[in-house]
């Protein structure tokens, strides 16, 4: 089998063009936009215009650093859901247009799933790849999952969050103090030089493996507020050590479940994925669990870990495998659950 695969990713903010040979990595091209720095989070209409812009040269990078010809290749796999709506059109309409000007095959993804599948890519790094089952702590913008991966097309998810995502903890809690959008890459940064039990946060107590963030939310924005009034410096006097605790915290909140999971499960496969498994506090977390109980670990590359179309071309190669090919009709879903 060779098969060329082009992935385009366009569920948020960055649009994203990969070119695949079977698992193989050959081009993995990302547009961000900054257009969204200064209202503090992501306008969905400017999103989607940005996406309206980037998504020819993006594609045609793609194809250029993989050194291959659109006639070459055998499918278009592209983000279904979930995501915002207009920005997953752009996406999917192109998708559709080009394999049907191409003769291939169309292959829709989910993006949480794709996330996943990103430890199956191949390029010039060696890391291991998982062997089933195994679990998923995939943890993004929108989303905070613990996954039982049985297999490629089998997923279960066996704990989510009841309210916000990691990736919205992380970027609130930058936004109350003030940090520039997303805050996730900031607070890490930042965190490195603080100390993280200066300051604690209460933990949620949520029932089995669902998480919940918005209560973190809350006691750092009532704890701000009640310190500013003594020192209208406090935030920047404090925010090494703040972004520090505030990281210790989020991170102590995902493993306890991911810890639970391992124990009812008997699984002790552990990988992590999404935009907040780019953060530094979370992977040494987990290669310390390797360390101490045995876990085998499996931490993608930062490249794949964030937003990119290599992930969503890998989860179309092994779709084209299987001859699970796309529909013409189908149409964008914004949540996981309109599926
Ligand atoms: O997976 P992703 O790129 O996009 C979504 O699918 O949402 O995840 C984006 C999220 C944002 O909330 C961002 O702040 C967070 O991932 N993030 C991080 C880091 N890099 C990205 N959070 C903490 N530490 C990081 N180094
Ligand atoms: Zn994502």
């Amino acid at each position: 089998m060779c098969a060329y695969i082009l992935g385009i990713e366009s569920s948020c903010d960055d649009t994203s063009a990969a070119v695949l040979n079977n698992t193989r990595v050959l081009s993995n091209v990302i547009a961000n936009q900054q257009a969204h720095e200064r209202f503090g989070g992501v306008v969905p209409e400017l999103a989607s215009r940005a996406h309206q812009q980037n998504i020819i040269p993006v594609i045609d990078t793609a194809l250029k650093v993989a050194n291959i010809d659109k006639k070459q290749l055998d499918a278009v796999a592209y983000t279904r859901g979930p995501g915002l709506m207009g920005s997953l059109l752009v996406g999917a309409s192109f998708a559709k247009t080009f394999a049907l000007s191409l003769g291939i095959p169309l292959i829709e993804t989910d993006h949480m799933e794709a996330h996943i599948m990103a430890h199956f890519l191949m390029d010039d790094e060696d890391r291991p790849v998982p062997e089933f089952p195994f679990l998923c702590l995939t943890v993004s913008g929108g989303h905070t999952q613990i996954v039982l991966v049985r297999n490629t097309s089998q997923m279960e998810i066996i704990g989510k969050t009841i309210d916000d995502a990691a990736g919205e903890a992380f970027d609130k809690a930058a936004k109350i103090m003030g940090l520039p959008y997303p805050g996730g890459p900031l607070i890490d940064k930042l965190a490195k030089e603080g100390n993280p039990t200066r300051f604690s946060f209460s933990e949620p107590h949520v029932p089995g493996l669902d998480y919940s963030f918005s209560g973190l939310k809350t006691s750092i924005l009532y704890f701000l507020r009640d310190q500013l009034r003594a020192d209208s410096q406090f935030i920047e006097i404090n925010k090494s050590d703040l972004c520090a605790s505030i990281q210790q915290t989020i991170i102590s909140i995902l493993m306890k479940k991911l810890v639970l999971a391992t124990e009812i499960t008997g699984i002790k496969q552990v990988a992590i994925a999404g935009g907040v498994s780019a953060n530094s506090g979370l992977r040494n977390t987990m290669l310390q669990k390797r360390d101490e109980s045995g876990w085998k670990v499996f931490i993608p590359k930062i490249s794949y870990s964030t937003d990119n179309a290599a992930m969503i071309a890998v989860t179309g190669f092994f779709k084209f495998i299987e001859g699970n090919f796309a529909g013409q009709h189908l149409t964008p879903y914004a949540r996981q659950s309109g599926r």
